[in-house]
Protein backbone atom coordinates (compact mmCIF):
# COMPACT_ATOMS: atom_id res chain seq x y z
CA UNK A 1 0.00 0.00 0.00
CA UNK A 2 1.35 3.59 -0.80
CA UNK A 3 0.82 6.63 1.81
CA UNK A 4 0.96 9.86 0.50
CA UNK A 5 1.24 12.81 2.94
CA UNK A 6 -2.12 13.82 4.73
CA UNK A 7 -3.70 17.03 3.29
CA UNK A 8 -2.36 20.04 4.39
CA UNK A 9 -5.14 20.93 6.26
CA UNK A 10 -5.06 17.81 8.48
CA UNK A 11 -1.76 18.78 9.61
CA UNK A 12 -0.76 20.96 12.57
CA UNK A 13 -0.04 23.93 10.46
CA UNK A 14 3.54 24.57 12.42
CA UNK A 15 4.39 20.60 10.61
CA UNK A 16 4.67 22.89 7.85
CA UNK A 17 5.32 26.09 8.23
CA UNK A 18 8.76 27.87 6.76
CA UNK A 19 11.83 27.53 9.21
CA UNK A 20 11.78 31.14 9.96
CA UNK A 21 8.27 30.84 11.60
CA UNK A 22 9.39 27.53 13.48
CA UNK A 23 12.91 29.60 14.66
CA UNK A 24 11.10 32.45 15.78
CA UNK A 25 8.90 29.92 17.96
CA UNK A 26 11.57 28.28 19.04
CA UNK A 27 12.79 30.93 20.20
CA UNK A 28 10.18 32.50 21.86
CA UNK A 29 9.48 29.34 23.61
CA UNK A 30 13.49 28.54 24.92
CA UNK A 31 13.48 32.09 26.68
CA UNK A 32 9.89 31.20 28.46
CA UNK A 33 11.73 27.10 29.09
CA UNK A 34 15.23 29.24 30.55
CA UNK A 35 13.30 31.69 32.98
CA UNK A 36 10.94 29.23 34.03
CA UNK A 37 14.16 26.54 34.39
CA UNK A 38 15.75 29.10 36.18
CA UNK A 39 13.07 30.94 38.39
CA UNK A 40 11.56 27.38 39.82
CA UNK A 41 14.20 25.35 40.26
CA UNK A 42 17.11 25.90 43.11
CA UNK A 43 18.57 22.97 41.43
CA UNK A 44 19.09 25.01 37.77
CA UNK A 45 19.61 27.95 39.34
CA UNK A 46 22.90 26.66 40.95
CA UNK A 47 23.92 24.96 37.82
CA UNK A 48 23.65 28.39 36.15
CA UNK A 49 25.06 30.55 38.58
CA UNK A 50 28.04 28.19 38.91
CA UNK A 51 28.23 28.32 35.20
CA UNK A 52 28.06 32.11 35.06
CA UNK A 53 25.21 32.53 32.83
CA UNK A 54 21.79 33.88 33.33
CA UNK A 55 18.19 33.37 31.12
CA UNK A 56 18.59 36.91 30.16
CA UNK A 57 22.21 35.86 28.00
CA UNK A 58 19.82 33.90 25.85
CA UNK A 59 19.26 36.08 22.40
CA UNK A 60 19.06 33.34 19.67
CA UNK A 61 19.05 29.98 19.74
CA UNK A 62 22.84 29.81 19.13
CA UNK A 63 23.13 30.98 22.78
CA UNK A 64 21.46 27.84 24.33
CA UNK A 65 25.30 26.39 23.79
CA UNK A 66 26.32 28.53 26.26
CA UNK A 67 24.18 26.99 29.40
CA UNK A 68 25.25 23.88 31.07
CA UNK A 69 23.89 19.95 30.15
CA UNK A 70 21.60 17.91 32.51
CA UNK A 71 22.00 14.20 32.72
CA UNK A 72 20.37 11.46 34.41
CA UNK A 73 22.99 12.27 37.24
CA UNK A 74 20.98 15.36 37.93
CA UNK A 75 17.81 13.62 38.49
CA UNK A 76 19.03 11.48 40.48
CA UNK A 77 20.60 13.89 42.50
CA UNK A 78 17.74 15.74 43.03
CA UNK A 79 15.32 12.62 43.61
CA UNK A 80 12.45 12.05 43.63
CA UNK A 81 10.72 15.00 42.76
CA UNK A 82 13.09 18.12 43.12
CA UNK A 83 13.84 18.84 39.70
CA UNK A 84 10.17 19.86 39.38
CA UNK A 85 9.32 23.05 38.27
CA UNK A 86 5.77 23.35 39.85
CA UNK A 87 4.07 22.75 42.80
CA UNK A 88 3.88 19.09 43.34
CA UNK A 89 -0.05 19.32 43.43
CA UNK A 90 0.19 20.94 39.74
CA UNK A 91 1.76 17.60 38.77
CA UNK A 92 -1.03 15.06 37.33
CA UNK A 93 0.93 12.17 36.68
CA UNK A 94 4.62 10.74 37.37
CA UNK A 95 6.66 8.15 35.55
CA UNK A 96 9.72 6.57 36.30
CA UNK A 97 12.64 4.96 34.48
CA UNK A 98 13.63 1.21 35.94
CA UNK A 99 17.47 2.57 36.02
CA UNK A 100 20.00 -0.69 35.89
CA UNK A 101 21.44 0.88 39.14
CA UNK A 102 20.11 2.94 41.99
CA UNK A 103 17.49 4.61 41.85
CA UNK A 104 14.86 5.37 39.17
CA UNK A 105 15.17 8.73 37.67
CA UNK A 106 11.40 10.43 37.95
CA UNK A 107 9.61 12.43 35.65
CA UNK A 108 6.58 14.70 36.18
CA UNK A 109 3.83 16.39 33.97
CA UNK A 110 1.13 19.05 34.89
CA UNK A 111 -2.27 19.05 32.86
CA UNK A 112 -0.96 20.99 30.20
CA UNK A 113 2.14 18.64 29.87
CA UNK A 114 -0.16 15.66 29.55
CA UNK A 115 -2.42 17.23 26.54
CA UNK A 116 1.04 18.59 24.75
CA UNK A 117 1.73 14.63 24.97
CA UNK A 118 -1.14 13.21 23.97
CA UNK A 119 -1.37 16.39 20.90
CA UNK A 120 2.15 14.83 19.71
CA UNK A 121 1.51 11.06 19.70
CA UNK A 122 -2.00 11.99 18.15
CA UNK A 123 0.68 13.92 15.28
CA UNK A 124 2.80 11.08 15.42
CA UNK A 125 0.42 8.24 14.97
CA UNK A 126 -0.88 10.14 11.95
CA UNK A 127 2.36 10.73 10.40
CA UNK A 128 3.07 7.19 10.85
CA UNK A 129 -0.37 6.42 8.45
CA UNK A 130 -3.06 6.35 11.43
CA UNK A 131 -5.97 8.25 10.75
CA UNK A 132 -9.45 8.58 13.05
CA UNK A 133 -11.36 5.79 13.22
CA UNK A 134 -8.65 3.40 13.37
CA UNK A 135 -7.93 0.43 15.81
CA UNK A 136 -4.96 0.82 17.43
CA UNK A 137 -3.19 -2.01 19.54
CA UNK A 138 -1.06 -0.74 22.33
CA UNK A 139 1.60 -3.61 23.13
CA UNK A 140 3.97 -1.03 24.77
CA UNK A 141 3.69 -1.71 28.48
CA UNK A 142 1.92 0.15 30.57
CA UNK A 143 3.13 1.55 34.32
CA UNK A 144 5.90 3.37 35.26
CA UNK A 145 7.21 3.21 31.38
CA UNK A 146 5.98 6.23 29.44
CA UNK A 147 5.53 3.30 26.48
CA UNK A 148 1.90 2.12 26.94
CA UNK A 149 -0.01 5.23 28.57
CA UNK A 150 2.04 7.50 26.05
CA UNK A 151 0.69 5.42 22.79
CA UNK A 152 -2.57 5.00 24.50
CA UNK A 153 -3.44 8.85 25.68
CA UNK A 154 -2.03 9.51 21.91
CA UNK A 155 -4.39 6.91 19.73
CA UNK A 156 -7.23 8.81 21.83
CA UNK A 157 -6.95 11.80 21.08
CA UNK A 158 -6.50 11.15 17.28
CA UNK A 159 -10.11 9.31 17.68
CA UNK A 160 -9.06 6.09 17.03
CA UNK A 161 -10.51 2.64 19.31
CA UNK A 162 -7.37 1.57 21.71
CA UNK A 163 -6.89 -1.15 22.70
CA UNK A 164 -4.37 -1.61 25.76
CA UNK A 165 -2.81 -4.48 25.63
CA UNK A 166 0.25 -3.67 27.14
CA UNK A 167 3.34 -6.17 27.33
CA UNK A 168 3.39 -9.95 28.14
CA UNK A 169 0.68 -12.87 27.34
CA UNK A 170 2.05 -13.29 23.48
CA UNK A 171 -0.59 -16.09 23.07
CA UNK A 172 -3.09 -13.74 23.98
CA UNK A 173 -2.00 -11.11 21.94
CA UNK A 174 -2.31 -13.11 18.53
CA UNK A 175 -5.39 -14.10 19.32
CA UNK A 176 -7.06 -10.36 20.25
CA UNK A 177 -5.11 -9.29 16.72
CA UNK A 178 -7.01 -12.05 14.82
CA UNK A 179 -10.59 -11.49 16.90
CA UNK A 180 -10.36 -7.80 17.14
CA UNK A 181 -8.53 -7.22 14.10
CA UNK A 182 -6.65 -3.60 14.36
CA UNK A 183 -5.03 -1.66 11.89
CA UNK A 184 -2.20 -0.54 13.34
CA UNK A 185 0.31 -1.99 16.24
CA UNK A 186 2.37 -0.09 18.87
CA UNK A 187 5.40 -1.65 20.12
CA UNK A 188 9.40 -2.36 20.71
CA UNK A 189 10.27 -4.14 17.51
CA UNK A 190 12.34 -6.84 19.39
CA UNK A 191 8.68 -8.03 20.70
CA UNK A 192 7.08 -7.67 17.28
CA UNK A 193 9.76 -10.08 16.15
CA UNK A 194 8.15 -12.53 19.12
CA UNK A 195 4.68 -11.81 18.18
CA UNK A 196 5.35 -13.25 14.71
CA UNK A 197 6.68 -16.36 15.72
CA UNK A 198 4.10 -16.81 17.52
CA UNK A 199 1.67 -16.28 15.05
CA UNK A 200 3.59 -18.82 13.03
CA UNK A 201 4.16 -21.40 15.95
CA UNK A 202 -0.02 -21.15 16.35
CA UNK A 203 -0.17 -22.08 12.29
CA UNK A 204 -1.28 -18.65 11.16
CA UNK A 205 0.66 -16.48 8.44
CA UNK A 206 1.05 -13.31 10.63
CA UNK A 207 0.94 -11.45 6.84
CA UNK A 208 -2.59 -12.62 7.02
CA UNK A 209 -3.94 -10.84 9.98
CA UNK A 210 -5.54 -7.34 9.55
CA UNK A 211 -2.73 -5.00 10.24
CA UNK A 212 -1.15 -1.79 8.28
CA UNK A 213 1.32 -0.47 10.53
CA UNK A 214 3.53 -1.01 13.28
CA UNK A 215 4.86 2.02 15.22
CA UNK A 216 8.01 0.74 16.67
CA UNK A 217 10.76 2.20 18.98
CA UNK A 218 11.84 2.21 22.38
CA UNK A 219 14.96 -0.09 21.45
CA UNK A 220 17.31 0.45 18.70
CA UNK A 221 16.19 -1.11 15.61
CA UNK A 222 18.47 -1.21 12.40
CA UNK A 223 17.36 -1.03 8.33
CA UNK A 224 17.40 -5.04 8.62
CA UNK A 225 14.96 -5.38 11.44
CA UNK A 226 12.41 -3.09 9.43
CA UNK A 227 12.62 -5.35 6.35
CA UNK A 228 12.05 -8.82 8.72
CA UNK A 229 9.24 -6.92 10.13
CA UNK A 230 7.23 -5.30 7.04
CA UNK A 231 7.78 -8.73 5.31
CA UNK A 232 6.95 -11.38 7.87
CA UNK A 233 3.41 -9.10 8.54
CA UNK A 234 3.25 -7.17 5.31
CA UNK A 235 2.84 -3.75 7.00
CA UNK A 236 4.45 -0.33 6.92
CA UNK A 237 7.07 -0.48 10.12
CA UNK A 238 8.13 2.91 10.79
CA UNK A 239 10.48 4.44 13.40
CA UNK A 240 8.90 6.21 16.70
CA UNK A 241 11.70 7.52 19.06
CA UNK A 242 11.51 9.54 22.67
CA UNK A 243 12.65 9.05 25.93
CA UNK A 244 11.30 9.53 29.43
CA UNK A 245 13.13 12.87 30.59
CA UNK A 246 12.39 14.80 27.74
CA UNK A 247 8.77 13.59 27.46
CA UNK A 248 7.89 9.55 26.42
CA UNK A 249 7.26 8.47 23.34
CA UNK A 250 6.11 10.81 20.04
CA UNK A 251 9.42 13.09 21.01
CA UNK A 252 10.25 12.29 17.24
CA UNK A 253 8.24 10.38 14.31
CA UNK A 254 8.90 8.98 11.02
CA UNK A 255 6.50 9.71 8.46
CA UNK A 256 5.19 6.91 6.35
CA UNK A 257 5.55 8.63 3.01
CA UNK A 258 9.37 9.13 3.23
CA UNK A 259 10.57 6.63 5.73
CA UNK A 260 13.43 8.14 5.95
CA UNK A 261 14.07 8.71 9.82
CA UNK A 262 11.86 10.29 12.53
CA UNK A 263 11.11 13.89 12.45
CA UNK A 264 11.92 15.95 15.43
CA UNK A 265 8.88 17.70 16.68
CA UNK A 266 10.66 20.49 16.96
CA UNK A 267 7.76 23.26 18.23
CA UNK A 268 8.14 21.37 21.41
CA UNK A 269 12.27 20.55 21.90
CA UNK A 270 15.03 21.94 20.37
CA UNK A 271 17.74 19.29 19.05
CA UNK A 272 21.37 19.35 19.05
CA UNK A 273 23.90 17.06 17.93
CA UNK A 274 27.22 17.32 20.26
CA UNK A 275 30.58 15.39 20.40
CA UNK A 276 30.15 12.90 23.40
CA UNK A 277 33.90 13.83 24.61
CA UNK A 278 34.30 17.70 23.91
CA UNK A 279 30.52 18.91 24.25
CA UNK A 280 30.78 20.70 21.22
CA UNK A 281 27.99 21.31 19.28
CA UNK A 282 28.11 19.90 15.65
CA UNK A 283 26.83 20.94 12.38
CA UNK A 284 23.96 19.28 10.96
CA UNK A 285 24.72 16.08 9.14
CA UNK A 286 27.68 15.16 11.74
CA UNK A 287 27.40 11.75 14.03
CA UNK A 288 27.11 12.30 17.74
CA UNK A 289 25.12 12.56 21.04
CA UNK A 290 21.80 14.21 20.52
CA UNK A 291 21.09 16.36 23.38
CA UNK A 292 17.61 18.48 23.61
CA UNK A 293 16.22 21.19 25.21
CA UNK A 294 12.04 20.97 26.05
CA UNK A 295 10.39 23.87 24.82
CA UNK A 296 6.74 23.72 26.48
CA UNK A 297 7.17 22.16 29.40
CA UNK A 298 5.88 22.99 32.78
CA UNK A 299 6.61 20.23 35.28
CA UNK A 300 10.18 19.68 34.14
CA UNK A 301 11.47 21.56 32.04
CA UNK A 302 14.72 20.01 30.76
CA UNK A 303 18.19 22.29 29.52
CA UNK A 304 20.36 20.68 26.93
CA UNK A 305 19.45 16.68 28.43
CA UNK A 306 22.24 14.31 26.97
CA UNK A 307 20.60 11.38 25.69
CA UNK A 308 23.50 9.16 25.41
CA UNK A 309 21.96 8.27 22.13
CA UNK A 310 23.83 8.73 18.55
CA UNK A 311 22.53 9.94 15.74
CA UNK A 312 23.11 13.06 13.41
CA UNK A 313 20.54 15.24 12.13
CA UNK A 314 19.12 15.61 8.72
CA UNK A 315 17.63 18.42 6.65
CA UNK A 316 13.69 18.22 6.70
CA UNK A 317 11.89 16.42 4.00
CA UNK A 318 8.05 15.13 4.27
CA UNK A 319 7.40 17.90 7.06
CA UNK A 320 9.41 21.62 7.79
CA UNK A 321 11.37 19.67 10.97
CA UNK A 322 14.56 17.98 10.85
CA UNK A 323 14.66 14.70 11.29
CA UNK A 324 17.16 12.25 13.10
CA UNK A 325 18.69 9.29 11.81
CA UNK A 326 18.63 6.03 13.06
CA UNK A 327 19.85 5.54 16.53
CA UNK A 328 23.15 3.67 15.83
CA UNK A 329 23.56 3.34 19.86
CA UNK A 330 23.93 4.70 23.10
CA UNK A 331 27.52 5.80 24.12
CA UNK A 332 27.37 3.98 26.86
CA UNK A 333 25.62 0.72 24.71
CA UNK A 334 29.02 0.71 23.33
CA UNK A 335 31.36 -2.25 24.05
CA UNK A 336 35.09 -2.11 23.84
CA UNK A 337 36.52 -5.32 22.67
CA UNK A 338 40.34 -5.37 23.02
CA UNK A 339 40.37 -2.01 21.91
CA UNK A 340 37.30 -1.86 19.00
CA UNK A 341 34.64 0.08 19.40
CA UNK A 342 31.45 -2.45 18.94
CA UNK A 343 28.01 -1.40 18.94
CA UNK A 344 24.90 -4.09 19.70
CA UNK A 345 23.22 -2.65 16.39
CA UNK A 346 26.70 -3.49 14.33
CA UNK A 347 26.07 -6.78 14.94
CA UNK A 348 22.55 -7.16 14.67
CA UNK A 349 22.94 -6.13 11.02
CA UNK A 350 25.49 -8.75 10.15
CA UNK A 351 22.95 -11.43 11.82
CA UNK A 352 20.47 -9.85 9.45
CA UNK A 353 22.92 -10.19 6.70
CA UNK A 354 23.31 -13.92 7.17
CA UNK A 355 20.57 -15.85 5.79
CA UNK A 356 19.48 -18.73 8.21
CA UNK A 357 19.82 -16.92 11.50
CA UNK A 358 17.03 -15.06 13.30
CA UNK A 359 17.41 -12.02 14.93
CA UNK A 360 17.18 -13.36 18.13
CA UNK A 361 20.56 -12.89 19.46
CA UNK A 362 22.67 -12.20 22.98
CA UNK A 363 26.39 -10.96 23.08
CA UNK A 364 28.30 -12.22 25.94
CA UNK A 365 31.48 -10.17 26.94
CA UNK A 366 33.83 -12.00 29.04
CA UNK A 367 37.48 -11.80 30.23
CA UNK A 368 39.87 -14.59 29.96
CA UNK A 369 42.93 -13.87 31.63
CA UNK A 370 43.74 -10.13 30.92
CA UNK A 371 41.52 -10.46 27.21
CA UNK A 372 38.29 -9.71 25.90
CA UNK A 373 35.97 -12.31 24.82
CA UNK A 374 33.03 -11.79 22.93
CA UNK A 375 31.17 -14.38 22.15
CA UNK A 376 27.22 -14.55 19.98
CA UNK A 377 24.69 -16.56 20.86
CA UNK A 378 21.94 -16.68 18.00
CA UNK A 379 19.10 -18.74 16.99
CA UNK A 380 18.00 -20.04 13.57
CA UNK A 381 15.04 -18.80 11.63
CA UNK A 382 12.29 -20.99 12.90
CA UNK A 383 12.22 -22.53 9.19
CA UNK A 384 15.71 -24.00 9.70
CA UNK A 385 15.26 -24.57 13.31
CA UNK A 386 15.48 -28.58 12.37
CA UNK A 387 18.42 -27.92 10.09
CA UNK A 388 21.27 -30.79 10.10
CA UNK A 389 24.58 -29.28 12.54
CA UNK A 390 26.84 -29.09 9.16
CA UNK A 391 24.04 -26.15 8.11
CA UNK A 392 24.11 -24.39 11.42
CA UNK A 393 28.19 -24.60 11.68
CA UNK A 394 28.19 -22.61 8.12
CA UNK A 395 25.78 -20.20 9.24
CA UNK A 396 27.89 -19.65 12.39
CA UNK A 397 31.02 -19.45 10.44
CA UNK A 398 29.61 -17.02 8.01
CA UNK A 399 28.61 -14.58 10.77
CA UNK A 400 32.05 -15.17 12.40
CA UNK A 401 33.54 -13.98 9.29
CA UNK A 402 31.32 -10.78 8.86
CA UNK A 403 32.21 -10.20 11.93
CA UNK A 404 35.49 -10.45 11.41
CA UNK A 405 36.19 -8.45 8.31
CA UNK A 406 33.48 -5.51 9.31
CA UNK A 407 33.93 -4.72 12.54
CA UNK A 408 37.63 -6.32 13.20
CA UNK A 409 36.85 -8.92 16.49
CA UNK A 410 37.18 -12.80 16.16
CA UNK A 411 33.84 -14.01 18.19
CA UNK A 412 32.92 -17.25 19.31
CA UNK A 413 29.14 -17.72 17.52
CA UNK A 414 26.94 -20.13 19.49
CA UNK A 415 23.92 -21.62 17.47
CA UNK A 416 21.26 -22.21 19.93
CA UNK A 417 17.80 -24.34 19.56
CA UNK A 418 14.52 -22.05 18.26
CA UNK A 419 13.42 -20.36 21.69
CA UNK A 420 16.49 -20.45 23.43
CA UNK A 421 17.04 -16.73 23.64
CA UNK A 422 14.55 -15.47 26.20
CA UNK A 423 12.26 -12.99 24.42
CA UNK A 424 11.43 -9.65 26.00
CA UNK A 425 8.40 -8.13 26.23
CA UNK A 426 9.41 -4.71 25.99
CA UNK A 427 12.91 -3.46 25.55
CA UNK A 428 15.42 -6.31 24.38
CA UNK A 429 18.06 -7.05 26.37
CA UNK A 430 21.09 -7.69 24.07
CA UNK A 431 24.48 -7.69 25.59
CA UNK A 432 25.77 -9.79 29.11
CA UNK A 433 28.93 -7.94 29.63
CA UNK A 434 30.75 -10.70 33.03
CA UNK A 435 33.50 -9.06 32.71
CA UNK A 436 34.74 -7.79 36.07
CA UNK A 437 34.79 -3.71 36.41
O1 LIG B 1 11.62 4.21 25.61
C1 LIG B 1 10.05 6.01 25.34
C2 LIG B 1 9.46 5.30 24.17
C3 LIG B 1 8.41 4.42 24.34
C4 LIG B 1 9.92 5.57 22.88
C5 LIG B 1 7.85 3.78 23.27
C6 LIG B 1 9.34 4.95 21.79
C7 LIG B 1 8.31 4.05 21.98
P1 LIG B 1 12.82 5.42 28.05
O2 LIG B 1 12.39 4.16 28.71
O3 LIG B 1 13.16 6.59 28.92
O4 LIG B 1 11.70 5.95 27.10
O5 LIG B 1 14.05 5.05 27.14
C8 LIG B 1 14.61 6.02 26.30
O6 LIG B 1 15.25 4.36 24.65
O7 LIG B 1 17.25 7.26 25.16
C9 LIG B 1 16.95 5.47 23.51
O8 LIG B 1 18.17 4.97 23.99
C10 LIG B 1 15.94 4.35 23.42
N1 LIG B 1 15.01 4.60 22.31
C11 LIG B 1 13.76 5.09 22.35
N2 LIG B 1 13.22 5.13 21.11
C12 LIG B 1 14.17 4.66 20.25
C13 LIG B 1 14.23 4.45 18.85
C14 LIG B 1 11.20 5.28 26.00
N3 LIG B 1 13.21 4.71 18.04
C15 LIG B 1 15.73 5.41 25.49
N4 LIG B 1 15.39 3.97 18.33
C16 LIG B 1 16.32 6.41 24.53
C17 LIG B 1 16.43 3.70 19.14
C18 LIG B 1 15.31 4.33 21.03
N5 LIG B 1 16.42 3.86 20.46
Amino acid sequence: MKYDRPLDNELDPIEIASRDEIIDLQTRRMRWTLAHAYHNVPHYRNKFDAHGVHPDDFKELADIARFPFTTKQDLRDTYPFDMFAVPRERVVRVHASSGTTGKPTVVGYTRNDIDNWADLMARSIRAAGGKPGDKVHVSYGYGLFTGGLGAHYGAEKLGCTVIPFGGGQTERQVQLIQDFQPDIIMVTPSYMLAIADEFQRQGIDPSNCTLRIGIHGAEPWTQQMREEIERRFGIEAVDIYGLSEVMGPGVAQECVETKDGPVVWEDHFYAEVIDPVTGAVLPDGEPGELVFTSLTKEALPVIRYRTRDLTRLLPPTARSMKRMGKITGRSDDMLIIRGVNVFPSQIEELILKTPRLSPHYLIEVSREGHLDEMAVKVEMKQEFATAPDADRQASAKELQHHIKSYIGVTTRIEIVDVGGIERSMGKAKRVVDKRPK
